[in-house]
Formats: C-alpha cells, structure tokens, sequence
C-alpha cells in the first residue's frame, strides 16, 4: 500500500447545543447534515475530522439545575448522556464530543482571555444595560423593542455591574475588508450582506465577556469572582477541543483552520463577528467557511422548545429508521433555506423516493437474477445504446454529486442519485426483460440488463452512505457483494462494469416498507397506546372505611386486562410544587415525564405535605385522564395516593433507578 502523507485534511464542526433540554428534529438536522457532509469527505479520500458537543454554562442551566435539586454538573451530566445517546441512534459519528465543563476546555479558555487581556484587547468596566435572562443576552436600551427582548419579546432586567469587554469595534474595518475579499467566507453569500450592512458598517458595540452574578461558568483566574460569560466561551470550543495552545497540539496543527462551522442561522452573526475578531486577536487564521442553514419550522414559526412544537426524533427514528430520517432531513430541503416539517412530507417522501424508487429497484434487480439466472449474476452479453446511455449516466453521477456536496446542497446531490435510480426503473419498463426471458435468442439482451441493473443498484448503495449509513450493507447483502473495495468512492469513478459476474444474489426483506400515510398520520395523533403488557393489580385492602365505601360504589369486582389497560399510568418527578392561593387543600405541581415533557397537576394533600420537600421527588400519575380545572388552574392527570393507618394521605413513589417517564403496569 501506498503512504498518502499529504493525504487533505477537512475539518467540520456543529454548533455546541444547549443541553437545556432534550434535543429535538430541529438539532438533528445540524448533526444530520454535519454528519453526512463529514461521511462524504471521507468517502472521497479526505483525512476528516467531526467535532460536536455541548454548551454547558450560564444562568439558565444554573436554574434548572436549581429547580431539580441537583448541582449543575449532575444535571447536564444527565442531559448530555441522553445527548449522545440520540446521536448514537441517528449514526451521528463524531470524531469528538467536546463539552465545555471539559478540563481540557475550562483551561483553554482561561488561557485565552489572560492573552486578550494582557495584550490589552480585554478591559475592565461599568456597564449598564438590560438583560434577558431566558435568553442570556445584554441589550442596549437602542436594542430593544418595545421596551423588550428584541429576540424573544420577554421582559428584561435593569442591570448594572462590573464587567470585562472584549474590544470588538477596533477590529471592525479589518473584517469587512475580510469579509468582502473572502466570498466564500460566509454562506449563503446573502448573509455575508447582512452581517456588513446590519452590523458592521454601523458600529460594533465592544462585547461583554465575563458576569459577576452567574457563577456556574469559568472563572477568570485573575479576576475570580468575575466568570467567563457566553461567547468566549463557547466559540472557543472550536479550538480548545483540538488542543490549541498545549503540550498536546498536534490536532489543532493538523486540522486547523476549520474548513466549516455549519451553524443555524440565528448564530452566523456570533459566528462571523465576534468568532473571527476573537481569532485575529490571538494571531490565529480563521476558519475557511460558516455555513448558515435554515430552521425546521412548524407552521412558519421555528422549531423549538420555548415555542414547545417540537418533534422527537427518537420516536421517528424508532419507527422509520434512521436513515429514512436522516434522508427526508437532507432530502426535503435545500439547505440554507427554512422548511416546514410535517410527518406527512416526511412519509410521503419515505413512500415515493426510499420504498418505491429504491426499494424496487433493488427487489426487482434481485427478483430477476434469482428468477432468469437461478441467482447468478450474468456477464454483460449483447450491448446496445440503450445500455451505453445508462451507464453513461452512472459513470457521470458521483462527479455531479461531489460537485454539489461541496456547495452544501444536500438536497440536489440526492436528487443525482435519485436521476440514476429512477433512469434505472425506466430501463426496466423500455428494456422488458420479462419479454426478453421468454425465449434464447432475448439470452443475451437480458444478460446485459440484469449486470446493468446490478452494478448501478451497487453504484447506487455506494453513493446514499454518506446519507444513509445503514442503507449500503443491506443492499450489498442482496447482492452477494463482499469485495470492500467494490464498496469505495473510487470504485464509482471507475468506469462503468468493476462488479464480476457470478456473485450470488440473495432476496431480503424489503428496503423500506411501504407505510399507509393516513394510519400513521392517525396514529400519531392518538394518545400513545401502552406498551407493556401488564398484570391487573391485586385488589388493595383499604382500612379506612370511607375508601372501602367508595370502592364498592365504583369499582366491580373484576375487571379484564384491557381494561386496565386503558389508564396511563407513568412516574413522574417533581419539579416544582407550591401552594394553590385561596385553597387550603390543594398544591399546583409541575411534573416532569421525561421524554414525555412537562405537565401541571392539581392534588388535594396540601394537609399531608410541605411543598418544598416534595420537589426532586418521584411520584405515580395518571397522565391519560381528562383535564379538569381545580381552583381555575388546568389539572393534566391525577397523582396516585393512599391513605395510611392513620388517615394521612401517602404519595405511591417507586424504587431507585426508575426513569422520569416510565409507564407503571
Ligand atoms: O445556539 N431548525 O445552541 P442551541 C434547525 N449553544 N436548526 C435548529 C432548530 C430548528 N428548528 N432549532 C435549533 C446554541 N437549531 C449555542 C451555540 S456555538 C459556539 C454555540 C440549531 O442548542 C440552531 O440553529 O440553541 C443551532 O445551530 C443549533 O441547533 C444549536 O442551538
Ligand atoms: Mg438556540
């Protein structure tokens, strides 16, 4: 083997997410695309290397923590596990996970701003201003709207303190010069015109970089009760994750500067101000290229859980697959743009393009090996221009491919898959070699349609992985392909014919199944169908007599299975419980199920508990029941209790280890 030494190196970020919250469709589509653009660079021959993460600090996290009874570290610890294990799911294969409350990240950034700092382009100052705290950010007075968050029209607070600035205006000419010589430097170029004319011909203000009052974030080591506050922060992570700045550097030299930051379009203005300020302060070259991407948006507005439409891709991966996912994300879209998610689109595209167009293929081709040639694959016999132009055509897609992969068009990569594919189905129908396999003499004419169909379905298979990494195997199984180099880029670059006659086909299952859109549509919309089997509980001896009256009144002596199994009942935690004013019965609870969200519930033991013991602990609800209004607040389920021997009521908890979420049965 030869020794490729200058093998070309592509480096490819995500953003660092939030881990607020659970993920939802929205990120996957970032990871998803960062994902396939990192397979594909690899494919074609690229030393590739895939950073994504998690963006650990500040006030919001420091809250929610709070609010659960947890340290901040425990809480994140918790959501980024699930983080990972959502990535691990959907094929997301990174080549490191950086989280920002990493040693090796906490000590690059305290490297960093000491350099800003002694090099004079961080100062100490009084600032005042207004301040969002859902969203973090500091506002000018001129900012606002209306006297609000101009990001997300919540109110903000007055405040005033010490803070340290980053000198971002001093460098504000250099980057527009930078800017206008750099085309390619921010993607799509119509936001390269926004960034200078809405931000930076007008005047950059100098960036707050460290708070006082927010304490879960990285001390300034000169300044301790100053933290790192937001940007410097997180943007760093870019550097920090490849060792910039250490003994241990040879990534950073290796791989940067990054080739892109793909990023959502609310942060390309972070990403291309203050991201290249920050660099050109420290000497530092700046990534080739921000891509800005669109948002999934539900009815137009943006996916997102302070909008609370969100759509889990847990729940769709688990039913349609990954890759079918993976692919309506890439496939639905141009990237760059908005686009509106539905499940609909989503399964009429999983329909039409994956189980009709591809799916048949790939059975058909194997049907009729198996069914003209006893499974045998057929060398190529008599060749006529119906052929040379189909495999004209396949010889020619991986360069169109490769052409848009590097303008980021995922979408219209695809689609020259896709040409191939269904260039494919029509050769079947123009070429009938059910008419052919009729008599000898059609002999030669069918060999050459099932090889030809059989090398573009492995040219095909070859070509989706980078989309649809589980996809290729499958196909290859049917094709009775082994060959590991017959499965390579370069393999599809060759001239058409590298597959060798006489593989052993194999039919399988089918692709991907061919889903009834009305049944799923409906079956998402209904109320998730319990999913264990369970056993009728053991009917519970009640001492107190008013309970036992009420038993008889209301419950038969039997029940069947079914029956039972038409109430929900799941664990749930407690995160916050308070007193419901002018009722001396009733506590208002907020009820966290996990994956399943958040709800409010009413309960009448006010008398038996002190609403601040109750938070952080697990309790038993019924969330299928109807909601009713109790004290005018809307009960969304009813929390399960007993009475004791002493007619107190007592919460039904579970043993340690449950799951917030999990379905009781
Ligand atoms: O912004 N459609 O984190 P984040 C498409 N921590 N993309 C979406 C989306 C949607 N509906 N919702 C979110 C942050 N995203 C910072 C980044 S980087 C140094 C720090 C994308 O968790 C969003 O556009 O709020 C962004 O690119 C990414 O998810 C992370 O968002
Ligand atoms: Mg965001």
């Amino acid at each position: 083997m030869p020794i490729r030494s200058e093998k070309k190196t592509f480096y490819i970020t995500t953003p660092i997410y939030y881990p607020s919250d659970n993920l939802h469709i929205g990120h996957a589509y970032c990871s998803t695309a960062a994902d396939s653009m990192a397979r594909f660079k690899k494919l074609t021959g690229y030393d590739t290397y895939f950073l994504t993460g998690t963006d650990e600090h500040g006030q919001k996290i420091e809250k929610k923590a709070q609010s659960r009874g947890m340290t901040p570290k425990a809480y994140v610890d918790e959501i980024v596990a699930g983080i990972k294990q959502l990535w691990k799911l959907m094929d997301i294969d990174y080549d490191d996970f950086i989280r920002t409350t990493d040693e090796r990240h906490v000590e690059g950034v305290q490297k960093i701003f000491k350099r800003l700092y002694d090099q004079g382009d961080i100062y100490k100052a009084e600032y005042e201003g207004w301040y969002c705290t859902p969203c973090e950010s500091f506002w000018t007075e001129l900012q606002l709207k209306e006297g609000k968050c101009p990001d997300c029209g919540r109110p903000v607070e007055k405040t005033q303190e010490e803070s340290y600035f980053f000198r971002l205006n001093k460098y504000a000419p250099w980057l527009i010069q930078y800017i206008e010589e750099h085309p390619e430097f921010i993607q799509p170029a119509s936001r390269a015109n926004e960034m200078i004319n809405n931000f930076l011909k007008p005047g950059l203000q100098d960036l707050c970089v460290s708070r006082t009052s927010v304490k879960w974030g990285i001390p300034v080591t000169f300044d301790p009760k100053h933290t790192v506050y937001v940007w410097i922060d997180a943007l760093s992570n870019y550097i920090t994750a490849l060792g910039y700045d250490t003994e241990h550097d040879e990534l950073y030299r290796k791989y940067w500067p990054a080739d892109v930051h793909l990023v959502g379009k609310e942060i390309v203005r972070f990403h291309t101000i203050i991201w290249p300020i920050l660099l050109h302060a420290l000497d530092l070259p700046l990534p080739r290229q921000v891509f800005g991407h669109g948002w999934l948006v539900i009815d137009g507005k943006k996916m997102g859980k302070s909008v609370g439409n969100v759509v889990d891709p847990v729940v769709l991966c688990e039913r349609y697959s990954s890759d079918a996912v993976r692919y309506f994300l890439m496939r639905e879209m141009p990237f760059g743009n908005d686009g509106e998610f539905t499940l609909k689109a989503m399964l009429t595209r999983i329909n039409a393009d994956l189980a009709n167009d591809l799916g048949n293929l790939v059975s058909r081709t194997v049907a009729m090996i198996e069914k003209y040639d006893g499974g045998l694959l057929p060398a190529v016999g008599a060749v006529e221009d119906v052929d040379r132009a189909l495999w004209k055509l396949a010889e020619e897609t991986p360069a169109r491919v490769e052409a848009e992969m590097n303008a980021f068009q995922f979408s219209n990569a695809l689609q020259e898959i896709w040409k191939l594919v269904g260039e494919c189905n029509r050769y079947i129908d123009v070429t009938q070699p059910w008419v052919l396999g009729r008599s000898e003499e059609g002999r030669p004419r069918l060999n050459t349609v099932l090889y030809t169909l059989a090398e573009c379905v492995r040219r095909v298979a070859v070509m989706v992985s980078f989309v649809m990494p589980r996809t290729p195997e499958r196909i290859f199984a049917q094709l009775g392909l082994e060959d590991a180099e017959l499965k390579t880029w370069d393999s599809v670059c060759r001239p058409f014919g590298a597959l060798s006659a006489g593989l052993k086909v194999c039919k399988g299952e089918a692709l991907f199944p061919r889903l009834d859109i009305q049944k799923e549509i409906d079956r998402d919309a209904a109320p998730e169908e319990p999913k264990q089997v369970r056993e009728a509980p053991k009917a519970d001896r009640k001492k107190d007599a008013k309970a036992d009256k009420k038993q008889e009144e209301t419950c038969p002596a039997e029940i069947d299975i079914e029956t039972f199994e038409r109430c929900r009942i799941q664990v749930a935690r407690v995160v916050a419980c308070e007193k419901v004013e002018k009722s001396s019965k009733l506590l208002k609870f907020t009820l966290s199920l996990g994956r399943d969200g958040e709800r409010t519930v009413v309960s009448g033991i006010q008398k038996y508990y002190d609403p601040a013991a109750l938070v952080g602990r697990q309790v038993a609800v019924i969330t299928n029941l109807k909601t009713a209004r109790l004290a005018g607040i809307e009960s969304q389920g009813m929390i399960l209790s007993a009475l004791d021997d002493a007619g107190n009521l007592r919460l039904v908890t579970v043993e340690e280890g449950v799951a917030d979420g999990a379905v009781i049965g």
